[in-house]
């Protein structure tokens, strides 16, 4: 098995700079309407940027089938490190053609079998940041309980915990149980992937996150927070007899399992995340003339640094 033993390697730049390609492309899509072509534009230049990378990259978590950035797909030059890529080349098509706040172009890389394969599935989801001791919260408590232990682990009264929520009626309960325990909720309209990073980004505000969202999300964040030392507990939620056929077929072995952040993402990781529209994480990104400015979070499991990097990327007038 391959190792990232640089705190912030070259590839790790790289790395970001298919992210900051990726943002660059989607950010003539922001507020169109459109977002079939704002994730193409930013698939193509993902694809482009990584294929300039010396490394041989295999796609298994990653776009929609039959996308040029899928489950499969071999990135790179072929040559150097073996490494396992996740990616949403834009995480929130939604939010990027509406221009709403915290779209992302995301990529964590890994020595092989360090990223769990998963299926494009639902996970229930519970995410904390660092310096907790283990097992603080707990997937199989209400979200009110999980609240109120974490406000006694972080020294202060539950009404000061505040939970990021994605706003769905799936979520009705969830909502429910916190709000009776008095925590805070900040319902977000898509975006788990910085949904659950919030947590692990004190100038966020938000201590936890809680609910139902994608799988493949599932584990880019978990990349991300696994870096900085938080945890997160996920399980696949299958809502028909298919879904839990396509996990099996997917290689889901036990469907009742319930995942730590060390399931989710083993080894060496590196992650990095460029702003497609301005959030709590990072800026987005922005026309400015001859050039697009961009905001890349890079962290490295390596030494758990948070690095940003501003970018000014020529475009054509
Ligand atoms: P997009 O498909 O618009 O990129 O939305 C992404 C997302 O909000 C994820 O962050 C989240 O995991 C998932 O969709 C939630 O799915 P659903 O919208 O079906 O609740």
């Amino acid at each position: 098995m391959g190792k990232l033993t640089t705190s912030c390697s070259t590839l790790g730049f790289a790395m970001a700079g298919a992210t900051i390609a990726a943002a660059t492309a989607a950010e003539g899509w922001v507020g169109r309407g459109d977002e079939i072509g704002a994730e193409r534009a930013a698939v193509a230049a993902m694809r482009e940027a990584l294929g300039a990378i010396e490394f041989s990259g295999r796609v298994v978590v990653g776009e929609a089938d039959g996308d040029m950035l899928n489950v499969g797909a071999m990135v790179g030059t072929g040559e150097g490190l073996e490494l396992d890529v996740a990616l949403e080349a834009l995480e929130g098509t939604t939010l990027t053609a509406k221009a709403m706040p915290n779209a992302l172009a995301v990529i964590a890389a890994a020595p092989r079998d360090g990223l769990l394969q998963v299926p494009d599935l639902y996970m229930e989801k519970l995410a904390i940041g660092p310096g907790y001791e283990t097992g603080v919260v707990d997937l199989d408590a209400d979200a009110g309980e999980n609240a109120i232990r974490l406000a006694k682990a972080k020294g202060v009264d539950v009404r000061e915990i505040t939970a990021c929520v994605l706003d769905r009626p799936r979520h009705e309960k969830i909502i429910a149980d916190l709000r009776r325990a008095g925590a805070r909720i900040n319902l977000i309209p898509d975006g788990d992937v910085a949904g659950v990073i919030n947590t692990a980004m004190p100038e966020t505000g938000i201590d936890m996150y809680v609910g139902q969202g994608k799988a493949p999300e599932g584990v880019l964040a978990a990349a991300a927070l696994r870096c900085v030392g938080g945890q997160m507990q996920a399980r696949f939620v299958f809502r028909s007899e298919a879904e839990k056929i396509q996990a099996q077929r997917a290689g889901v072995k036990d469907p009742g399992r319930r995942y730590s952040i060390g399931d989710l993402v083993s080894g060496d990781v590196i992650f990095a995340a460029t702003g497609v529209t301005k959030g709590t994480l990072l800026d987005g990104a922005v026309r400015r003339r001859t050039v697009v400015e961009t905001h890349t979070m890079l962290i490295s499991s390596a030494d758990g640094v948070v690095r940003t990097i501003k970018s000014l990327t020529p475009v054509r007038v």
